[in-house]
């Protein structure tokens, strides 16, 4: 095999103390001469954070790159993901279409092979992925990634790489999808998104249109979309599962909040605010891309995903304040506030999901309100949960996958911020108080007492060009399809134990 065009080692971030020369750059420093050597004597390169530092071989034209994994204490494995999208994303358009790793100098402590793997193949996918389709001429990127993995036992690499690609490429066609523009990913659109993937994996698939939602009573989508021309859509994916375990999570029930653009309607927004609402789709994308990982790799639970699809505009045929909305479930919803939709249009999927397929679990996954956003910042995701070994699980994924959940209280004191003097909830309470959690309680009337858990994304979903640079470099500028490696995780581990 050929020597990549770039070969990468990992250096942990260096005290200030002498230290040796380390081993594993041994071959390295042969293939640029002993460059590397002097350049660790004078301290070029000092493994921190981010830091990329370029050599050349001059035998065969190719380079060497080092990359910081920052301090030794507290290294995992998204110290290595994160190391690894930093090389890749740095590599773009700078002529390089190989590059192989050096696992060697990748793991230490908890880190081992099969788990730098996964971080590899998450860096590489995801670090590799910006969206380009309305680009004239993008940047050629790393095409390439091999991992060296001499003086190690491949058990188990393999293995770790193929289930991780798969769910890396899950996360990259989500993304492509959540970042498409409104007036292209409409409801309908997602509809025919949902149908291809169906047709693709053969899973059964369901798109309620605006007549169907009438008949059934899903009022809560018919007001939220009823301002715009393109008309809401309820989808349903159901993916058989494999027989499980007796004891184990048997149907898994993932409903996303799909508002494809969100403009607060009549309430409407100020500009500032309404720019990045394309991305308001995100948690139904989220479901879309869990749903194909989850068939690809054959998890164990059933699954049924449900896409809440409506695009909230002003207009003559608009959602009003003060409106009465009555849902799937027969329940009413006040409406006070219009740009509080996301809780309108997921009453009508959760009350449908839960008297449909009396799941055993149901997970909601929305950009629900900018409370989470305030509250837990643009990287991590509020989750919201009576449900003692349902967080565990999800906390759990959490950890796996590296994408960050923290734990909200619900307690009565929301559930009575909620109440209704005309209808049984309110979509909105005049003081700002809990927004995160007061959304919760009001999710929670359409659950009909099932197990469940709510997860606000709508910190996480997406970066900016400002906080991409204090994201890790596997997100791209736009959507982050977060929550896709999360729930894949634990469907994965769903099917082994409760
Ligand atoms: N889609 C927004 C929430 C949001 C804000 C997502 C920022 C991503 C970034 C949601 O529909 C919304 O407008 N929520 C309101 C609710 C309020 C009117 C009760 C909010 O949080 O301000
Ligand atoms: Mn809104
Ligand atoms: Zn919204």
């Amino acid at each position: 095999m050929a020597a990549p065009d770039v070969v990468v080692l990992g250096i942990a971030e260096r005290s200030e103390g002498e230290e040796p020369f380390p081993n594993v750059l041994g071959p390295a420093d042969g293939a640029t001469g002993g460059v590397l050597r002097a350049a660790w004597a004078r301290r070029e390169f000092r493994g921190k954070r981010r830091e990329l530092t370029t050599f050349h071989r001059p035998a065969d034209g190719g380079r060497v790159v080092l990359v910081g994994l920052g301090p030794v204490s507290g290294y995992s494995a998204e110290s290595v993901r994160r190391a690894t999208a930093e090389v890749v994303k740095g590599l773009r358009g700078k002529g390089a279409r190989s590059v192989g790793f050096v696992l060697r100098s990748f793991t230490r402590g908890p880190v081992k092979g099969p788990a730098a793997v996964r971080a590899f193949t998450d860096g590489a996918i995801l670090g590799g992925y910006e969206f380009v389709q309305y680009k004239s001429s993008p940047e050629a990127g790393v095409a390439e990634v091999t991992v060296f993995t001499a003086g190690m036992s491949a058990a188990g690499l393999d293995a770790a790489l193929t289930e991780e690609r798969t769910v890396a490429e899950a996360v990259v066609w989500a993304r492509e999808v959540a970042n498409l523009p409104a007036d292209t990913a409409t409801p309908q659109r997602l509809a025919d998104e949902a149908l291809r993937l169906g047709k693709e994996l053969g899973l059964k698939v369901t798109v309620f249109d605006e007549k169907a939602l009438a008949g059934m009573g899903c009022g809560g989508l018919l007001a939220v979309g009823g301002g715009s021309s393109h008309p809401p859509r309820l989808i349903v994916l159901e993916y058989p599962g494999k027989p499980s375990r007796a004891g184990a999570v048997k149907t898994v029930a993932l409903v996303g909040k799909g508002i494809t653009f969100d403009s607060g309607g009549i309430s409407i927004k100020p500009a500032a605010q309404m720019s990045y609402m394309k991305f308001d789709k995100s948690g139904a994308v989220a479901v879309l891309g869990t749903v194909r990982a989850a068939a690809l790799l054959g998890v164990a639970p059933r699954v049924v995903g449900v896409l809440c699809c409506a695009e909230n505009l002003p207009s003559g045929g608009a959602y009003r304040p003060g409106d009465l909305v009555r849902t799937f479930n027969g329940k009413t919803i006040e409406v006070l506030n219009t740009d509080a939709e996301g809780r309108v249009v997921l009453s009508d999927g959760l009350g449908y999901v839960t008297k449909t397929y009396r799941p055993d679990v149901v997970v909601d996954i929305a950009t629900l309100t900018g409370a989470e956003v305030v509250a837990l910042g643009d990287d991590t995701a509020g989750l919201i949960t009576g449900d003692e070994p349902l967080a565990r699980g999800l906390l759990a994924a959490s950890g796996a996958t590296g994408e960050p959940l923290w734990r909200m209280p619900l307690t009565d004191y929301h559930r009575e911020l909620v109440k209704s003097e005309v209808g049984d909830v309110r979509n909105s309470i005049e003081v700002p108080l809990a927004g995160m959690l007061t959304a919760a309680a009001f999710l929670e009337t359409f659950v009909d007492g099932s197990r469940w858990a709510h997860l606000d994304i709508a910190g996480p979903a997406y970066t900016t060009i400002t906080t991409r640079r204090y994201q890790p470099a596997y997100q791209n500028v736009g959507a982050t399809a977060f929550g896709v490696r999360l729930l894949t995780r634990y469907l994965l581990d769903a099917g082994a134990a409760r």
